[in-house]
């Protein structure tokens, strides 16, 4: 059933909103986005609905997370759609601020976070500073909506334990729900940016949940030759017209992958065409 979507601009008018609400006694959910929304996205609100009173989207596209070369210019920004859609959703209130109103010393003046360890490596390696730009902007997010609860997406796997590390360093009280990855009936997992892909590199794309399901099943087998593994999926993504950026087996947490495990997640970054695809799997060792 759709409500009405309150869309803001403005940090005071936020702010006078998000009191009315605390006045009321309503939990607040923030869900942080980018735009040109996607049914990934609606999942995130679905959820936060199942945790909070009150949802708060955010639409803005963070130039502090573009590496010099990237699409900052480019991304699709398709506002009265992403309105509508978070309309027929139910989200409550959608916050889009300006540059100005994020960075108001401007970007290069700008207090950074920088979150180590869990910021480095995987996607790190070809986008430096990625982290840094998205542990900052998240941080602005979390100090102008001060949630009870934030959905992030488990497609960006690296993304959210950087923001669990955040929060945990920076004392927020936030509690971050983790929403499963959204994937077409062919597995390809939902991103604003498989809209750069042709209709022919569409149909190629899911083969990258093919590949990761394949490695899935060997380490839930007991295969842990770990570097076999990750050489044998970067054959056959470039077989498949992808050109691989990473593809690695890591402990859940990120750290090196132990042959002792009982669980791993498996990462893969690579390019189709225009995209940057990126996905991963978390997968169980078999009991038996
Ligand atoms: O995942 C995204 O869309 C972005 O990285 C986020 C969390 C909204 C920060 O800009």
């Amino acid at each position: 059933m759709s409500t009405t979507l309150k869309t803001i601009s403005q940090v005071d008018a936020l702010r006078q909103q998000l009191a009315t609400y605390r006045r009321e006694e309503k939990t607040i959910a923030l869900v942080p986005t980018m735009g040109n929304l996607h049914q990934g996205h609606l999942c995130l609100i679905e959820e936060a609905k199942n945790h909070a009173d009150v949802v708060v989207a955010t639409i803005f596209v963070n130039p502090l997370q573009f590496t010099p070369g990237e699409d900052y210019e480019s991304y699709p920004r398709t506002l009265a759609a992403d309105q509508a859609m978070l309309t027929d959703a139910g989200c409550d209130l959608l916050f889009t601020p300006s540059i100005e109103a994020v960075y108001p010393n401007g970007q290069e003046n700008q207090t950074r976070i920088l979150v180590p360890v869990v910021s480095e490596g995987l996607c790190s390696q070809k986008r430096p500073g990625h982290f840094d730009g998205v542990a900052t902007v998240v941080t602005k997010l979390f100090n102008f909506v001060q949630p009870d609860v934030a959905c992030f997406g488990q497609k960006d796997y690296q993304q959210v334990a950087v923001i669990r590390k955040l929060i945990e360093d920076l004392s927020f009280t936030i509690k971050i729900i983790e929403v499963p990855t959204h994937r077409t009936p062919e597995g390809l997992a939902l991103s604003s940016r498989n809209g750069y892909l042709t209709p022919e590199q569409l149909k190629k794309a899911s083969s990258l949940y093919a590949v990761l399901k394949n490695m899935a099943s060997a380490l839930a087998a007991g295969n842990t030759h770990f570097h076999e593994l990750t050489h044998t999926a970067r054959a056959r993504l470039a077989e498949q017209g992808f050109a691989p950026e990473y593809v690695e087996i890591r402990n859940l947490d990120l750290s090196s992958a132990s042959p002792n495990a009982k669980s791993w997640v498996i990462l893969i970054a690579a390019r189709l065409g225009k995209a940057r695809l990126i996905d991963n799997l978390i997968v169980q060792r078999d009991s038996n």
